[in-house]
C-alpha cells in the first residue's frame, strides 16, 4: 500500500470480527509506529496493548465515561491500545524550563503523532482502529496499572473490520484550510 492510499483510506473502524489480532502482528505495528518523530527525539509515547476480554469489558464500563458510542465499540473490540506518554519531558530543552509558550502541550502533540502513525501502520497491515477521546484517563491508568510517570493520551480500539470498509467521512476542501503567505 502506498503512503497516499494509506492516508486517504484509513477510516475509524467500530465494528470488528470475532477474531483476535495476533500479538506478533501488533508488535510489528508498534515497531513501525516507533519511527514517529517526537520533541527532541525524546520518544515519550508508550503502548499498553490489552487483548484480555475481561479488561476490555472493564474499560467499557469504567474507562469511557459511559459515552454510548465508545461503550458499544468496546463491546465488540478485540483489542485496545492504551497510548500513554511519559510526562514532563517534551517541550523542554534543559531539565526544568519549558522552551516555548506552549509549555507541556508538546507532549500531547507527540502522542498525537504517535497515535496517527500507529493507526496508519495498523491500516497498512490490515488492522482497523478507532481513536477514543472520550475517556477517563485516571480510571484507565488504574485498570491497566500504568507507571506513575506516564499519563493516558488516548485509547485506540483495534481489530479486523467487520463488513464493508467504513464509508469515507467528509473533509473540508483544500481551499478552505490552506493559505499561502
Ligand atoms: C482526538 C480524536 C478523538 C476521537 N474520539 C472519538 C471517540 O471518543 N469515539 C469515536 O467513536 N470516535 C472518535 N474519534 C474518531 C473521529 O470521530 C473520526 O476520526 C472522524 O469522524 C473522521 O472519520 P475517519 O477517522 O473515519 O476518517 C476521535 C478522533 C480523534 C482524532
Amino acid at each position: 500500500m502506498d503512503a497516499i492510499t494509506m492516508i486517504k483510506e484509513r477510516r475509524s473502524v467500530r465494528q470488528f470480527k470475532d477474531q483476535k489480532v495476533d500479538r506478533e502482528l501488533m508488535k510489528e505495528i508498534v515497531d513501525i509506529a516507533r519511527w514517529a518523530p517526537s520533541w527532541a527525539n525524546f520518544q515519550v509515547a508508550r503502548y499498553t496493548l490489552v487483548d484480555d476480554k475481561s479488561i476490555i469489558q472493564k474499560l467499557g464500563t469504567d474507562g469511557v465515561k459511559g459515552f454510548s458510542y465508545n461503550v458499544k465499540t468496546l463491546e465488540n473490540a478485540q483489542g485496545v491500545a492504551v497510548l500513554s506518554f511519559v510526562k514532563g519531558k517534551s517541550g523542554k530543552l534543559d531539565k526544568d524550563e519549558y522552551a516555548t509558550n506552549k509549555a507541556n502541550v508538546w507532549e500531547v502533540f507527540d502522542a498525537g503523532i504517535a497515535c496517527q502513525t500507529f493507526c496508519l501502520a495498523a491500516h497498512a497491515k490490515g488492522v482497523g482502529t478507532c481513536i477514543f477521546g472520550v475517556i477517563d484517563d485516571k480510571a484507565i491508568s488504574s485498570i491497566v496499572g500504568l507507571p506513575e510517570e506516564e499519563t493516558v493520551a488516548t485509547l485506540i480500539v483495534y481489530g479486523y473490520e467487520e463488513g464493508d470498509h467504513a464509508a469515507a467521512t467528509p473533509r473540508k476542501q483544500v481551499d478552505d484550510i490552506l493559505r499561502f503567505v
